[in-house]
């Protein structure tokens, strides 16, 4: 009896097996998207490279992701509101022509694993890269989310190289723009909720930084957007022209409303965002909003996800969204099915974004999908 259970949960492995290898290989073999799956490069190896963004350069598409590797645990300073973590190990970068095949391009900015302090320790948080090109200096800009083991610095990190596939040079970190905390200013400053134009203070403590997303603008002037204020208020943050620093003027956006990993895009002249709510690793329902101005104001659109699994944005987490090279209308929105207990086997899942004829963004689920199905 026990020999037979054990033949029939060693048959069901095998055939769950059999299967995920079958769904993850079609991936690469149909040219469909298989949102969830196991996504494998080019050499077969799960892609590994989370939170992450794309930046087209020339006819290559550069995929930059936190690479999440290792044992996933609990520190005691993060273990009641459930942050779990691995160890940094760097930034993954994938390149690919067709968005299907990745070819693995390396750890383009490795974790330091001597120097205690280094931001990059592997005992830090290495989170959301996004690189940006920039026309005047020809260097490849890397901004991401730092932050101490508690999530408690609430940085923003810095990173350049000549070549999209790195090496990259570490920086400097920043919490970007003035800073002080509202409750550290005069009285009559405290409550900026109802100012419309940007702030502009000197640069002293800085914001508070953690989940961010960078966005240039035709004019090649460049944004950093990023969750503020304990989370609860999105900054919108102007950087300089040479990408590297904040110049000290921001907007804020969303006062209250705690959104977290910001995706920003344009279309027809409109600025999109979409976001997730605020659950650590756990997802939420995703909200949408349009502006026509990148600094606002921004009018809320609510959740973009349609159809069964909606509420919980198809247990996923936006991070980027990608508009396809050549196409008219091909917007892809990019998302993180995070697991918790394993954040190694966190998925991605890549779906697309429709417009009504109002303009109204909509996502809905689908198994499969292929990018001829886009205009
Ligand atoms: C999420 C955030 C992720 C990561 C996680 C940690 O809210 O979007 O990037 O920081 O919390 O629990």
């Amino acid at each position: 009896m026990i020999l037979r259970n054990r033949l029939i949960i060693f048959l069901a492995l095998l055939s769950k097996l059999a299967f995920s290898l079958v769904a993850s290989s079609l991936k690469n073999d149909d040219n469909s998207f298989a949102p969830g799956e196991i996504w494998l490069d080019t050499d077969g190896i799960a892609i590994n490279a989370h939170g992450g963004g794309i930046l087209i350069h020339g006819d290559t598409y550069y995929w930059y992701g936190e690479i999440k590797k290792g044992n996933t645990y609990m520190p005691e300073c993060n273990a009641e509101w459930g942050g779990s973590r691995v160890d940094v190990t760097g930034i993954g970068c994938y390149s690919s022509k067709d968005l299907i095949h990745w070819k693995n391009e390396g750890n383009v900015l490795p974790a330091e694993t001597i120097i205690h302090g280094h931001d990059l320790h592997t005992s830090k948080v290495l989170e959301r890269p996004k690189v940006i090109f920039n026309q005047k200096t020809g260097k490849f800009v890397m901004w991401m989310h730092l932050d101490s083991m508690d999530y408690k610095a609430a940085r923003s990190a810095v990173a350049v190289s000549d070549s999209p596939t790195g090496p990259f040079q570490y920086l400097h970190s920043v919490r970007p723009n003035t800073g002080v905390w509202p409750e550290n200013l005069p009285e009559n400053e405290r409550h900026f909720d109802n100012r419309e134009e940007p702030l502009k203070r000197d640069f002293y403590v800085g914001q508070m930084a953690r989940d961010m997303t960078l966005f240039v603008e035709e004019d090649g002037s460049a944004y950093h957007i990023y969750s503020s204020e304990e989370n609860k208020t999105l900054h919108i943050s102007k950087l300089s022209d040479d990408y590297l620093w904040p110049v000290g003027e921001y907007t804020r956006a969303f006062v209250g409303r705690s959104m977290e990993a910001p995706a920003i895009f344009k279309r027809n002249g409109k600025y999109y965002l979409i976001a997730s709510g605020c659950t650590g690793w756990d997802p939420n329902e995703a909200r949408s909003a349009v502006a026509d101005s990148l600094t606002g104001p921004w009018k809320e659109l609510g959740n973009p996800c349609v159809g069964e699994g909606k509420e919980l944005t198809f247990r996923s987490q936006s991070t980027f969204v990608l508009k396809v090279n050549g196409k008219k209308e091909a917007y892809i929105f990019m998302a993180d099915r995070w697991n918790k207990n394993d954040l190694e086997d966190s998925r991605y899942v890549w779906l697309p974004i429709e417009f009504d004829s109002a303009d109204i963004p909509s996502i809905k689920w689908k198994d499969r999908w292929n990018l001829d199905e886009l205009e």
